[in-house]
């Protein structure tokens, strides 16, 4: 039996969104290899207006690091049991620095406005909820290159892809256990998520061209998951989480003083002797 088809905010979302971004459209496919693999193929393309494109369905999305974004499969009655878009545009920040905490708090601030279900961040971009993963973040560029001395930003393509469980389900091989919006909001779906999220995403994004990261700091600090942890990073760094600085960067405090950990290709974990109440 055929299930219903998905119904998209997508006219809601372009009228939110087209007077702040101009020539912004809203695509939705049932499915592609990946929304952000896709959305750079038409950087490099040449093709540079601001695009929202929404897939019911990944063959091949992708995580931070090299890792595998796995979508949840098939739609369980009718209902996606993830969301994933990858939104592109052109962007010119001063100060790129940051960029990626911006986009986490901008969605946990949406998802959860007053912190109730405790939604916080994992540096630094995964969305967690009690040590479980609800959600992640990658961001690519394409084209631009550095600013000169005295001369204004040179825009970049950027494609933020994200990626939401909305439903509880099991997925093989991850290491962190995983969340899903319907723990704590029963009717929670992909679109209303997407309508939820979208506008104060581009108007996070706006802001950030304007002001940076560090008008943001205090809100991320207050979401936080791993201040105050023992943590341990991928390249072997043992010490306790002191939250970030303006620049967005992870301060741990170790044996040997303060390190600021700047790189997107590394990962951190907290270092905990109780399993996560997921
Ligand atoms: C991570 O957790 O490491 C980041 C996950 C990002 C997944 C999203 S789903 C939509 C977009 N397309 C992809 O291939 N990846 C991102």
């Amino acid at each position: 039996m055929a299930l219903n088809p998905v119904r998209w905010p997508a006219e809601a979302i372009w009228e939110a969104v087209e007077p702040l971004l101009p020539g912004f459209s809203v695509e939705v496919l049932p499915e592609i290899d990946s929304t952000n693999t896709e959305l750079m193929r038409r950087a490099r393309a040449g093709r540079h207006e601001p695009v929202l494109l929404v897939a019911e369905r990944q063959t091949a999305g992708r995580g931070r690091m090299g890792r595998v974004w796995q979508d949840g499969g098939a739609p369980e009655a009718g209902e996606l049991p993830s969301l994933m878009f990858s939104l592109g545009l052109p962007l010119a920040p001063a100060d790129w620095s940051g960029l990626s905490l911006a986009v986490g708090l901008s969605l946990a601030e949406s998802l959860d406005p007053d912190a109730r279900a405790g939604l916080g961040l994992k540096w630094p971009n995964d969305l967690w909820r009690q040590d479980c993963k609800l959600g992640g973040i990658l961001i690519e560029t394409a084209g631009g290159g550095a600013a000169q001395p005295g001369q204004p930003p040179v825009p970049r393509h950027v494609v933020i892809g994200v990626g939401i469980n909305v439903l509880r389900r099991p997925i093989e091989g991850t290491s962190t256990p995983l969340a899903a919006l319907r723990d704590w909001l029963p009717h929670a779906s992909a679109p209303e998520t997407l309508l939820r999220v979208i506008p104060p995403l581009v108007q996070t994004l706006l802001g950030f061209v304007d002001g940076g990261f560090a008008p943001l700091l205090a809100r991320f600090l207050a979401r936080d998951v791993l201040r105050g942890r023992p943590v341990r990073t991928s390249d072997g760094l043992e010490g306790t989480a002191a939250g970030v600085d303006a620049g967005g960067a992870l301060l741990v405090h170790t044996a040997q003083g303060t390190q600021a950990i700047q790189s997107s290709e590394v990962s951190v974990r907290p270092v905990s002797a109780l399993p996560p109440a997921c």
